[in-house]
């Protein structure tokens, strides 16, 4: 069988059908609450029994959604699959749901989140079903909106499930490029089946809380049967660093004096832009202290 995200968009492969079959499947539905309880743990959050506003991203039915309302969290779940979002309705899950492209920016206003989990979801951003999709400028919209809208020192752990190494580097280096700082936790990394990845995500200045765990089995331990019966179709991805790129420092290129900019200023009257009149000002250069 082919991957999910090679055989329709989102939308389309989680129709009415689809939608009910996956939160039927009792299997499917304890190896996703067991991933996202595993998220859960890797977010870190506070343990003093204060409520926390998170986000479930690509939340489909409500199967991951579950894990924080049973650690008593509220949540907001984005979906873009309307008929796994009316079977999260049936189930009557307790977050909040809304219909949405998770590539199109999150939409909330800055700093309001606490965390934020997704799981089994990102890895679609890399598919372009549509002629104007870029799987690139899609990532860097959802990773962006996901920075600004966390409270600083906020996490985001993402599972998914990359289809190769380049997909786990795109992914990797659009999360870094909007400020994110942290690093993969593999779990099982020695079982082909249990193995599964962990992009956790801190925002804001690096702190002492802002450390990684092991991934299970990382020493040798053994999993169990249950931990065995999942999908085998992730990838070990390597550690990284914050780094937010630098602004762009400005280039004092050689030749560019007056006779270049009114040259340019020429041009673009040619090509009929208004453009200011040439004065004695005009390319003048300013004093050290403006
Ligand atoms: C494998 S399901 C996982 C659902 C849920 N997180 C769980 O653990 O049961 C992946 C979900 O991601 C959603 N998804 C895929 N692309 C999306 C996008 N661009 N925006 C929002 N949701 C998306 C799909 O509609 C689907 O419900």
């Amino acid at each position: 069988m082919p991957r999910p995200e090679l055989q329709a968009p989102p939308e389309i492969f989680y129709n009415d059908t689809e939608a009910r079959k996956y939160t039927t499947s009792s299997r499917i539905v304890e190896i996703q609450a067991r991933i996202s309880e595993r998220a859960l743990e890797l977010l870190n959050l506070p343990d003093d029994g204060v409520p926390r506003l998170l986000l479930d991203i690509g939340c489909g039915s409500g199967l991951s959604g579950e894990a924080m309302t049973e650690n008593g969290h509220h949540w907001i779940g984005y979906d873009i699959s309307q008929s796994m979002l009316n079977v999260a309705v049936e189930r009557e899950v307790d977050g909040d749901l809304l219909l949405a492209d998770m590539g199109q920016g999150l939409g909330l206003r800055p700093g309001v989140i606490d965390g934020a989990i997704s799981i089994s979801a990102v890895q679609w951003l890399c598919y372009a079903d549509k002629s104007s999709h870029e799987p690139r400028m899609r990532l860097k919209a959802f990773f962006g909106s996901l920075y600004r809208c966390l409270a600083r020192g906020a996490r985001a752990v993402l599972q998914l499930y990359a289809e190769n190494m380049d997909q786990s580097t795109m992914i990797l280096t659009c999360a870094m490029r909007a400020g994110f700082g942290g690093g993969v936790v593999v779990d099982w990394p020695h079982s082909s089946k249990a193995k599964k990845a962990y992009i956790v995500l801190t925002c804001g200045p690096p702190s002492a809380q802002a450390w990684l765990p092991k991934g299970k089995g990382e020493d040798g331990e053994m999993c169990t049967d249950s931990d065995e019966d999942s999908d085998d179709e992730n990838e070990t991805v390597g550690m990284y660093d914050r780094s937010r790129p630098r602004k762009k420092m400005k280039v004092n290129k050689k030749g560019r004096g007056r006779a270049w900019v009114l040259k340019k200023k020429e041009q673009m009257r040619k090509k009929g832009n208004v453009v200011p009149p040439d004065t004695k000002y005009t390319a003048r250069k300013r004093k050290a202290r403006f």
